[in-house]
C-alpha cells in the first residue's frame, strides 16, 4: 500500500511545475533561472522567498520556510499532507487510490479523521435541530434571534439534546468509539472511564476551516445559564487562534470587495452574513493572532474592525491592532453605539445601517489620534508625551515611508511639536517581534556543519551522477554532522531504489522543516559552482582528511594514555592503527 501511494506521489510530482503552483498563490518575479517573491509566510518589504523551477523547491532566507510543491501547499493552506497530495493530484490529472491510513504512518490521518467524526456530529446536531421534537426551544430561539431556515442550513447549525449521553449512543452506534469521541472533543471523561456529551442543551455552532471542513464547535445556552458559550478544546484538528469563524463563507466576497470585517461573535457575524454582508468573519472572542492576520493577508490587505463603544475606549485593545500594521495590513476602526454588538445593530438598522458604520470607520491613526486627543490635553507637556508614546509604535510599523512621513507630520502638528523630535523618537523605538519566534528559530544557521560536508551535500541534490561517486566514496557515518548524516542515509536509500535523489524528493522523504532548510542553504551556496566536478572531489578529499586528522589526534590521545597505564598489548595495538592510518593516502 504504502509503495503504491509512494508512485502516486512520484507521478504527481513529476508532472507538477513549481513555479506555476506557486505562482497560483502569490506573484512571482523571474531572478535569473529563478522566481522571486516577498515570503508569504513571514513579513517583508524586499523579496527573500526563492522559488527554483530547476530543483523544484522553494525557500525563503529571511525566515527559513523550504520545501518541495506539496510543502508549500500544506504550508500555504494550512492542511495536511493528504489534502495538499488530493489538490494536486486535481490539478495534474491524476486519481489517487483511497488508501486506508497515512503514507508514513504519523499523524497525518489524525486531522483528518477528526474532520470526518466532527462532520458526522455536526450532521447529527442539525438534523436534531431541524427535525427533533426536543428541539422545540431551540427552533423558537433561532426564530427569536431571526434566524431563518437557510442560513441554519449554510452555517449547518444544531442543537444538542439535554441528555448526559444522546449523542454518545447514536455514535457508539455506528461504531464509532468514545475514545475516538473524546479526542475530537465531543464526549468528556467522568468518574470510573464513564463517558459523557460535553454539549448539552445547547445551540450548536460548527466551527469551519477554510476548506469548509468541521474543526470544532461552539454551544450557546437557550436562556441567560451560564457559561454562555462552551467551546470545543484543542485537538489534533483544531488549534485556538489559527481558524477565523465563517472565512470559508466569506471569500468570494473578501475577494470582490477587498475589504474584510472583523467581529467577535458568532451571531455578529450571522446576522450581517444573512442580510447580505458577506465579507466578514469572527475571532470568536479573543485578540487577533498572526495567524489569522495571515489567513486574512490571503484575500485581501483592508481590514474594519468592528469595536462596540465600551471596548472602543481601550488603548490596550488598541495595541493589539498593530500586529495587524506589523503584517503590512490597512486597518480601519468602526464603533457601534454603546452596548451594541454587530448583531444587534444589523437587528435595528438592517444591512444599510449596517454600512453605514463601516463607511465611517476611522484609519487606525485617526482612530487612535482622535481617541487620545479627548483623554489627553496636547497642550501639556505631560500629555503630549503620553500621546506620542501611544502613537508612536504604530507608526513605527507603518512600511511605506511616505505614509509614515505624512503620519509624522500629522502628529507633529496635532501635538505642537517638531517633526525632528517625532522623528527622533520614533528612531528610538524597538519592536518586539517575538510573535516571530518560530520563524526565527528555523532561520538559526547551521554552524555547526562543516563547510565540505554541507557543499557536497548540495552537490549531490543537484547531480546523481554527484551522489552516487560520493556514495562510493563515502559511507554515511564519514560525515560528522548528523543533520547531513540523515539527509545522506535518504540519498543513499533513493539511489538503492534507483530513484533520482533530488532536492524536492530528498526534501519529502526526510519530512522536517529543520533538514529541509539544510538542503536549502546547501544548494544556495553550490548554486553558482562552475566546476562542479573539481568541487566535490575537494569536498570528498576535505571530509577525508579532516576524518584522518579526526582519528589521528584521537588515536594519539589514546596511545598516551596507554603509555601511563603501562598498558603495553593495547600501546602495540594503537601504534600499529596509527601507522596504518599513516599510510593511507587521501
Ligand atoms: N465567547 C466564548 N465563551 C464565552 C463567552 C463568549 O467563547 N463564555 C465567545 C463567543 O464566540 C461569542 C463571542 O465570544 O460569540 C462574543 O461574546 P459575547 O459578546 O458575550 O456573546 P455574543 O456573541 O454577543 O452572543 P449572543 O449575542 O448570543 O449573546
Ligand atoms: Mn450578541
Amino acid at each position: 500500500m504504502a509503495t503504491d501511494l509512494g508512485n502516486v506521489i512520484e507521478e504527481i510530482q513529476s508532472k507538477l511545475d513549481i513555479a506555476e503552483i506557486v505562482g497560483s498563490y502569490i506573484p512571482l518575479r523571474r531572478a535569473g533561472r529563478n522566481f522571486k517573491a516577498c515570503c508569504p509566510f513571514h513579513n517583508e518589504k524586499t523579496p527573500s522567498f526563492v522559488v527554483s523551477p530547476a530543483k523544484q523547491i522553494y525557500h525563503c532566507f529571511g525566515c527559513g520556510a523550504g520545501g518541495d510543491t506539496i510543502s508549500f501547499v500544506m504550508k500555504h493552506e494550512n492542511i495536511d499532507f493528504m489534502e495538499a497530495l488530493n489538490i494536486l493530484a486535481e490539478k495534474v490529472g491524476v486519481k489517487i487510490p483511497r488508501f486506508k491510513g497515512s503514507s508514513n504512518g504519523k499523524s497525518r490521518s489524525s486531522a483528518s479523521t477528526l474532520h470526518r467524526i466532527n462532520e458526522f456530529a455536526a450532521n447529527y446536531y442539525n438534523a436534531l435541530l431541524i427535525g427533533s421534537s426536543k428541539a422545540n426551544n431551540a427552533r423558537k430561539y433561532l426564530v427569536k434571534r431571526t434566524l431563518n431556515a437557510d442560513i441554519v442550513s449554510k452555517f449547518k447549525l444544531g442543537f444538542a439534546s439535554g441528555e448526559w449521553d444522546s449523542f454518545l449512543k447514536f455514535a457508539k452506534a455506528k461504531g464509532v468509539s468514545a475514545v475516538t469521541l473524546e479526542k475530537a472533543g465531543l464526549v468528556i471523561t467522568g468518574k470510573e472511564n464513564s463517558f459523557y456529551d460535553r454539549f448539552r442543551n445547547r445551540i450548536i455552532f460548527p466551527i469551519f476551516d477554510l476548506r469548509s471542513k468541521v474543526v470544532a464547535f461552539g454551544g450557546r445556552v437557550l436562556d441567560d445559564a451560564l457559561p454562555k458559550y462552551m467551546n470545543s478544546p484543542e485537538t489534533d484538528a483544531y488549534v485556538k487562534g489559527k481558524h477565523l469563524y465563517g472565512l470559508n463563507f466569506a471569500i468570494d466576497q473578501i475577494k470582490a470587495t477587498d475589504y474584510i470585517i472583523i467581529v467577535e461573535g458568532y451571531l455578529d457575524l450571522i446576522i450581517p452574513y444573512q442580510s447580505g454582508i458577506k465579507n466578514i468573519a469572527a475571532t470568536l472572542g479573543t485578540a487577533l493572532t498572526v495567524e489569522q492576520i495571515r489567513l486574512i493577508k490571503r484575500f485581501t490587505n483592508n481590514v474594519v474592525i468592528i469595536f462596540d463603544a465600551d471596548e472602543a475606549g481601550e488603548a490596550a485593545s488598541l495595541r493589539g491592532l498593530d500586529l495587524l500594521v506589523s503584517e503590512g495590513l490597512f486597518v480601519k476602526i468602526a464603533t457601534l453605539p454603546r452596548g451594541q454588538d454587530p448583531d444587534d445593530y444589523v437587528c435595528k438598522n438592517g444591512k444599510d445601517g449596517f454600512l453605514k458604520i463601516i463607511q465611517g470607520a476611522d484609519n487606525l491613526f485617526d482612530y487612535k489620534l482622535k481617541l487620545l486627543l479627548k483623554k489627553f490635553n496636547p497642550t501639556q507637556s505631560e500629555d503630549k508625551t503620553k500621546i506620542s508614546n501611544e502613537m508612536l509604535p504604530t507608526i513605527k510599523r507603518v512600511e511605506n515611508s511616505v505614509l509614515r512621513a505624512d503620519y509624522i507630520s500629522r502628529l507633529s502638528k496635532a501635538l505642537f511639536v517638531t517633526e525632528d523630535a517625532l522623528n527622533d523618537e520614533l528612531s528610538k523605538i524597538k519592536l518586539d517581534y517575538s510573535y516571530l519566534g518560530e520563524a526565527r528559530k528555523a532561520n538559526k544557521q547551521n554552524f555547526d556543519i562543516r563547510p565540505a560536508e554541507k557543499i557536497i551535500t548540495g552537490l549531490m541534490v543537484e547531480d546523481p551522477d554527484i551522489a552516487q561517486k560520493v556514495r562510493e566514496e563515502l559511507r554515511h557515518d564519514d560525515f560528522n554532522s548528523q543533520e547531513i548524516r540523515d539527509i545522506v542515509t535518504v540519498i543513499y536509500r533513493l539511489l538503492d531504489e534507483n530513484k533520482i535523489p533530488n532536492a524536492a524528493r530528498v526534501i519529502h522523504n526526510l519530512n522536517d522543516d529543520h533538514l529541509s532548510h539544510v538542503i536549502c542553504e546547501a544548494l544556495s551556496e553550490t548554486e553558482n559552482f562552475i566546476d562542479r566536478e573539481k568541487s566535490f572531489k575537494d569536498c570528498i578529499l576535505r571530509i577525508k582528511r579532516d576524518n584522518m586528522i579526526c582519528k589521528r589526534v584521537k588515536l594519539t590521545g589514546l596511545i598516551k594514555e596507554a603509555e601511563q597505564h603501562g598498558d603495553d598489548t593495547r600501546l602495540m595495538g594503537l601504534i600499529r592503527q596509527l601507522d596504518m592510518l599513516k599510510s593511507e593516502r587521501v
